[in-house]
């Protein structure tokens, strides 16, 4: 799979930008600030439907325009597909597949597949677990697409459950102050049949999205740990562990070390065992639920655990290792999508110049095995020099002041 061509129109700061990209290497060098990660950003989008550096669209849209367009060719399988989407920002995007009217933008996922590897995966490690949260989630949809429906119904699901706790939690708590004929452990109010409904929603959706990230922990695994050991001299071992909420609130009493106990082996892979302890796990917080006005269990309030050797990354690993360890993880991604059969772009933002000799030349060999990779670097001496001497396959492009100029 490859971009062969990619169409900007009032995105970030290209009012008009059109490229032809070849399989193979693509190099983007240029010096700071002048546009690389914006061109990265937009074939992300395309991949992902959300950009790798910010939440809103509002960014995304050239300062003064009122709407972006990014329209990417990309060939699979000898096949061509033309994906274009309009960001309006305040309104729902528009997608095309072919020049037909998608019903919504979720119906492009899938046509094109990519790995993106940025600075920013810094907080893979250092941030807080809804980065790591979006990143297997993020991952599951790009491996299998019909993920997307299955996270914005779960999404949907819970906003709903937790506006009716919140609401339901002011009516008990006031109940309870009154002394009326609310229990704490049976509340007694209208509201309960709805929040039925709703926790069987939240465990629907919650039990195979769950599903979905023990699935790919348990497949990406030995990718990461093969990855981190590649890209890093430290003999300590990198490990996926997932910290659940579920497990928390089945086990309370017992003791359990979210940090510890591999909670991916205490979990069942079966979404109808998982959506079945979800209830189960609801009903065991309840009150507590009622109390905080919100939803304590389920794959929202998780998080995966990255392991380094018998500690966790996050707090501990120094800043070569986090680095090391988030390169692994995208690496793994890409390795086991490839290994299924799926030849993702690989695009490198602006990352040769954190890494030594070694480590470029590493991942230098890994780059030039993808399909098409796209790589962006403010001088060309950062990149290994493997990828610069595929001159006459690969492309070579200068990005200065907003201008995008093929040199080779
Ligand atoms: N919505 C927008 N409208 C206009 N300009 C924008 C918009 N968003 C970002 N920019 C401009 O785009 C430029 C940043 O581009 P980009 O992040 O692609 O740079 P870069 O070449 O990757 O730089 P670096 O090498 O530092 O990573 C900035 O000058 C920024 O002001
Ligand atoms: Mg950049």
């Amino acid at each position: 799979m490859y971009v062969q061509a990619l169409a900007l129109r009032d995105f970030r700061s290209y009012a008009c930008v059109d490229l032809e990209l070849v399989p193979g290497v693509n190099l983007f060098v240029g010096p700071n600030g002048h546009g690389k990660t914006n061109l990265m950003e937009a074939v992300g989008y395309i991949a992902t439907l959300s950009s790798h550096r910010v939440s809103s669209d509002i960014p995304l849209v050239r300062r003064g325009a009122s709407s972006a367009i990014v329209r990417c060719t990309v060939i699979s399988e000898q096949r061509e597909l033309l994906v274009e989407l309009e960001l309006v920002p305040g309104k729902a995007n528009r997608a095309r597949l072919n020049h037909s009217p998608v019903a919504r933008p979720r119906a492009v996922l899938g046509a094109l597949r990519s790995v993106l590897f940025a600075p920013e995966d810094l907080a893979l490690i250092r941030g807080d677990p809804a980065e790591r949260r979006r990143f297997i989630d993020d991952f599951l949809v790009t491996r299998s697409p019909r993920f997307a429906g299955v996270r914005a119904d779960y999404d949907r699901a819970l906003k709903q459950r937790n506006a009716l706790l919140k609401s339901a939690g002011i009516r008990y708590r006031s109940g309870r102050r009154r002394g009326g004929n609310s229990t704490e452990n049976e509340p007694n109010f209208a509201d309960l049949p709805t929040l039925e409904v709703w926790n069987v929603h939240v465990a629907r959706h919650g039990a195979e999205l769950l599903a979905g990230r023990l699935a790919a922990i348990h497949d990406l695994s030995p990718y990461v740990e093969k990855a981190y050991h590649a890209v890093s001299e430290s003999a300590a071992g990198a490990r996926l562990g997932y910290s659940s909420s579920l497990t928390q609130a089945l086990s309370k009493g017992t003791s359990c070390d979210s940090l510890n106990d591999d909670q991916t082996s205490l979990l069942s892979a079966d979404k109808d065992v998982l959506r079945s302890q979800l209830l189960a796990g609801l009903a065991q917080v309840r009150s507590a639920e009622l109390e905080r006005g919100t939803t304590l269990v389920g794959p929202h309030r998780d998080d995966l655990i990255l392991r380094l050797g018998e500690l966790p990354a996050k707090g501990y690993a120094s800043h070569g290792e986090s680095w090391s360890y988030a390169l692994a993880l995208r690496l793994a991604c890409f390795e086991l999508l490839r290994a299924e059969g799926s030849e993702p772009v690989l695009i490198l933002d602006d990352v040769f110049s954190e890494l030594d000799n070694q480590r470029r030349k590493l991942l230098g060999d890994v780059a030039i095995k993808a399909s098409q990779v796209l790589i962006t670097a403010a001088v060309a001496e950062d990149i290994p020099s493997s990828l610069l001497q595929v001159r006459d396959t690969g492309a070579r492009f200068d990005v200065a002041d907003g201008v995008v100029r093929r040199v080779y």
